[in-house]
């Protein structure tokens, strides 16, 4: 017997309006609401397969890239890491991830996951890698796949790209790069440098919800891919004879599969999500609409204005700036601050989320994002203002309107009316 409930208790969805100004996600721009809310399609409707192809071109140039598999994963971020890695990597195989944070540690767990031989090179939490201790890693280990996180939003670091991607490929190690936190907010462009495999969330500079992960595949990637391809019975015909490569083991993830899905074969192997497909349509177009470059610059101007206000209160920012990711700032919560309370706090009484971190960070910093929609003035000069509220309840000691100004001054000098 299932216990007793009361569905009286189980109001309309109805949340308290939220200022959503942590590492993601963040508040989907009203834009791809919308478009999440019109009808469903059949995955096989001509109306459908026009929005999947058009979905492709948008990221394409969102990517800046040509390839031709460019798509999306149905999942969060890490799905489309996880499905890329388990195409790409046979048990046994070698992969080097370079870890400077959370996010790097995810990317090793999923590779040993897949049964990858897993070697990690890691640089402080707060810096990120110099181009030389790669090469050494790389020399060390003979990586097949080099895996390395653009944005890492556990440490708000941002790495370099240009010569890793160029370390690569003199060393034959095929390069995936995890963008979930950087595409659209920061310039990535995937052709120019050479990158293999480079995945996306929506919740983050994409200004969309969590739950369809953008990824695009270079053509030496989906050679790989399409050497593994064993289409699952019951839509197996008689020309789909096996790979010779071996069979990859996860079905959902099953890259060779999802690839011809996408194609104009229209494979039958997953139902699309379909709302989530209207979404990650609607954030490549908008993004498209008003220009990747003023994208990236509004970006740029928002993180800059949050760093300068929270540094104007006499909060001490963390990390190497010179490599800080633009929409993401780490701040040291000040001695004797509970950090934690003054994040209740935000929440409670301005309705505005920040974050903390991950381990050896966690009650050390905040986090707090200016992305996608959020990545405005309105936003940065509310949490700011809302932030020294919170920490003069708390106790500290916060220059009067300190922060609010310097931002504001920020955005004056950019001209900046948004
Ligand atoms: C850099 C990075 N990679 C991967 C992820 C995992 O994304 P998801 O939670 O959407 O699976 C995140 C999430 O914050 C991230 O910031």
């Amino acid at each position: 017997m299932l216990p007793s409930f009361d569905l009286n208790l189980y109001d309309d969805l109805d949340p308290a309006p939220r200022l959503l100004m942590g590492p993601g996600p963040i508040d989907a721009d009203p834009r791809v609401l919308r478009a999440m809310s019109v009808p469903l399609l059949g995955q096989f409707d001509p109306q459908f397969r026009r929005f999947m192809a058009e979905t492709q071109t948008l990221l394409r140039r969102v990517f800046q890239t040509e390839n031709e598999a460019t798509l999306l994963i149905d999942g969060t971020a890490r799905s489309a890491i996880e499905a890329a890695m388990v195409s790409l990597i046979e048990p046994g195989d070698v992969v080097l991830v370079a870890s400077f944070g959370r996010f790097g540690q995810l990317k090793a767990e999923i590779a040993a996951r897949v049964g990858a031989d897993v070697r990690v090179v890691e640089c402080p939490w707060g810096s990120v890698f110099d181009t030389a201790t790669i090469e050494a890693a790389l020399i060390e280990h003979r990586p097949s796949l080099l895996a390395v996180c653009h944005g890492d939003t556990s440490t708000t670091m941002a790495q370099p790209l240009a010569e890793i991607a160029r370390l690569a490929r003199d060393h034959n190690a095929l390069l995936l790069v995890d963008a979930t936190a950087t595409l659209g907010g920061m310039d990535l462009a995937v052709d120019a440098l050479g990158i293999d495999v480079c995945t996306a969330g929506l919740q983050k500079c994409l200004a969309g919800p969590p739950g369809i992960a953008p990824i695009t595949l270079s053509p030496v990637a989906v050679e790989r891919i399409r050497a593994r391809r064993h289409v699952e019975a019951g839509i197996r015909t008689a020309s789909d004879l096996p790979a010779n490569g071996k069979r990859i083991t996860s079905n959902y993830f099953d890259l060779a599969m999802i690839l011809d899905y996408w194609s104009d074969r229209a494979l039958n192997h997953h139902t699309e999500a379909t709302s989530m497909l209207y979404a990650a349509r609607e954030c490549a177009r908008i993004l498209v609409k008003d220009g990747l470059g003023a994208a990236i610059a509004r970006h740029a101007l928002a993180g800059h204005a949050m760093a300068s206000g929270l540094a104007a209160m006499g909060l001490a920012l963390y990390g190497d700036q010179a490599n800080k990711m633009p929409n993401v700032t780490g701040v040291h919560i000040p001695a004797g601050i509970d950090g934690d309370g003054v994040r209740q706090a935000m929440l409670d009484h301005y309705g505005i989320e920040i974050g903390t971190s991950f381990g050896p960070l966690h009650g050390k910093i905040w986090r707090l994002g200016t992305m996608g929609y959020n990545a405005r003035r309105g936003a940065v000069m509310t949490t700011l203002a809302a932030l020294e509220a919170c920490l003069v309840a708390a106790g500290a000691k916060v220059p009067q309107g300190a922060g609010t100004s310097a931002a504001l001054g920020v955005f004056q000098r950019a001209g900046s009316g948004r």
